[in-house]
């Protein structure tokens, strides 16, 4: 996640609703559509049903309220608007809740293909339709516990964990690779590049996630593939705090990008 942005949430009116201009409107339904292109080959199936369930709109960018209460009638979980970045303490609180944070802006047309701040495509289209999951829901909000309990001395590498799957995980299917992670579905550039088969995609394990660095702002040079979200949820049954111990002394992997931003 970035440190800073120009992006500025919007402000709910008296009823909670958020509003958003035509121009933002057909740059969500632009992206929907432009994604749904290739998700509907290569998305998880549980991230199809999860859209088809919460009747995420094509045409207008969905209101958090009507999210939010379709998804607690599927899995209890919900959703809560944010500013547009927020500290990780909060972030980890809402996923220990089992609620997931939306920042309520839309990216403007000039970053359609790619955007570091999450914006409600993001959050809505990309996180979202796998919350009606509910081994993901157990493993989000056990690494909500997690991060709170482990403090910010673990931060930077148990954080790894969730950027190497719930923003940019695969998933094996019978009928081959699909993507779950938001970072993947809601990135025009990403997606095409993670299904392109020249990005390498490895199986997950959780020691070597913990030692491979990343970076934001660049397409991602290596993917971790589930076998099920059972799986995902399973691996926090780990000693964690061991585990993180045990990265750092055993040291990164190289890293397949160069250093310098
Ligand atoms: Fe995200």
């Amino acid at each position: 996640m970035p440190l800073s942005t120009d992006y500025v949430s919007k402000t709910p009116d008296a009823t909670g609703r958020f509003a958003y201009s035509p121009e933002e409107n057909a740059v969500w339904s632009d992206l929907y559509d432009r994604q749904m292109v290739l998700l509907r080959d290569h998305a998880c199936a549980d991230y199809l049903e999860g859209l088809r369930k919460l009747d995420i709109d094509a045409q207008a960018v969905p209101q958090v309220a009507d999210v939010d209460a379709r998804l607690c009638a599927q899995t209890g979980a919900g959703v809560k608007a944010v500013h547009a970045l927020i500290p990780q303490d909060e972030f980890s609180t809402l996923l220990s809740e089992r609620r997931f944070p939306v920042a309520t802006f839309i990216r403007k047309r000039e970053h359609f293909d790619y955007i570091e701040e999450p914006d409600i495509f993001h959050e809505c289209f990309g996180h979202c339709p796998t919350l009606t999951n509910d081994a993901f829901c157990r493993f989000l909000e056990h690494f909500g516990r997690l991060a709170l309990d482990l403090g910010e001395a673990y931060s930077e590498r148990l954080f790894r964990l969730f950027w190497f799957t719930v923003e940019f995980g695969l998933i094996r299917e019978p009928d081959g690779l699909k993507a779950f992670g938001a970072g993947i579905i809601s990135s025009p550039e990403e997606l095409v590049w993670a299904m392109s088969g020249e990005a390498d995609a490895v199986p997950f394990d959780l020691m070597t996630i913990l030692r491979t660095p990343y970076r934001i702002d660049i397409v991602q040079p290596i993917y971790f593939v589930i076998d099920s979200f059972e799986e995902l949820a399973g691996c926090l049954a780990t000693d964690m705090r061991t585990a993180l111990d045990k990265a750092e002394k055993m040291g990164d992997l190289p890293a397949r990008f160069e250093t310098a931003a």
